[in-house]
């Protein structure tokens, strides 16, 4: 069996060396120009001459959630596209999620600017019930963030494509229902893969349905958002702040408006980062998987985009 590792940004080494372990019997191989036909990929932001110098493929591994980048690209036609199912990442999802909607109700940037000028000074606690969260998306990681939040007693509110029931969680689904999770929901947080369907789907009409004060947290894609929308709704006072891990061009250029904006927290695209030693154990497990025709967990259907 041969396995071809096409990364962009990743350093391949300690990858090939984890594969090689996790499947001795394997024969593992950074891509390169005009090489061999492998049986599976490992890739993120492979250029389109590796597909198509590959159309054997029998499964094709994306190493991080999204595969929105990928799914522009013309694949293997009887490849499966496989994404990492979790892998580690939910949980970072959750302490970054959770991070970021407590700082902001606990107001604990306020408290840091005061205590800087030596002011002490507690304000009046705020209520949990004023803060109720939606999380726009309940897949593999806004089902672990929505839980996750429901654990600190927020109200959560979550919507999906399609009805789910979560435990402590008020559910919404499909686009009929988008208004009343937006319209009961102060804390939008984004976990959407980014489709068709949902590119441009934070703008000034679904952000001013948020209750008054609302607070965004993009952690999915930067074309989910857009752009002028946030900041208009900003400079308004109807939304009080954002956290952004996500942005149309990364790195966000040096000119952009939201680097002076001091409602907006930027972090570097790392609220779940892939962790090598669990993604190498989940995808060496697949493919073992794949070679008994077993199935396996996390098969984007490219019709729907995730
Ligand atoms: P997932 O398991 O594929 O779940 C996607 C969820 O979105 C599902 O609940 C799905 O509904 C819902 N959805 C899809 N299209 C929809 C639509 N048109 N309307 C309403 N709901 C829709 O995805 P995931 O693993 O949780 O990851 C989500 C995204 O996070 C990734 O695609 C990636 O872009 C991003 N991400 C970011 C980072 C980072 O570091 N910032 C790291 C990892 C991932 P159904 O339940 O009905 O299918
Ligand atoms: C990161 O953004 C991912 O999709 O894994």
């Amino acid at each position: 069996m041969r396995i071809a590792f096409c990364c962009t940004g990743t350093e391949p080494e300690p990858w090939l060396q984890g594969l090689r372990a996790a499947l001795p019997q394997a024969q593992v191989a950074l891509w390169q120009r005009g090489a061999a036909p492998a049986d599976y990929a490992l890739v993120w932001a492979p250029p389109q001459l590796f597909f198509d110098e590959q159309p054997q493929l029998k499964a094709v591994f994306a190493i991080g959630a999204g595969v929105d980048a990928l799914l522009k690209l013309r694949l293997p036609p009887n490849a499966a596209l496989v994404r990492l199912d979790d892998a580690g990442m939910a949980v970072q999802m959750a302490e970054y999620v959770c991070h970021a909607v407590i700082r902001h109700f606990r107001e604990f940037d306020v408290y840091a600017a005061e205590t800087r000028q030596g002011q002490w000074s507690s304000h009046q606690p705020r209520h949990r019930v004023d803060f109720p969260v939606g999380v726009m998306g309940l897949g593999v990681l806004g089902q672990r963030v929505a839980r996750a939040l429901s654990q600190f007693e927020f109200p959560v509110n979550g919507w999906s494509r399609s009805p789910r029931a979560l435990d402590g969680v008020r559910t919404f689904s499909g686009p009929a229902q988008l208004d009343g999770f937006l319209s009961s929901s102060r804390v939008l947080v984004n976990l959407l893969p980014l489709t068709l369907d949902t590119q441009g789907i934070m703008n000034r009409a679904t952000l001013s349905r948020l209750l008054p004060g609302g607070y965004v947290i993009n952690v999915a894609r930067g074309a989910h958002l857009v752009d002028e929308d946030l900041l208009a709704l900003l400079e308004s006072g109807h939304l009080a702040g954002a956290m952004l891990d996500v942005f149309r061009v990364e790195p966000l250029p040096p000119g952009h408006p939201f680097w002076q904006q001091p409602k907006i927290t930027i972090t570097p695209h790392t609220a779940a980062r892939t962790l090598r030693a669990t993604s190498i154990a989940q995808i060496a497990g697949k493919i073992e998987a794949l070679e008994r025709g077993g199935p396996v967990a996390g098969r984007v259907d490219a019709g729907r985009g995730y």
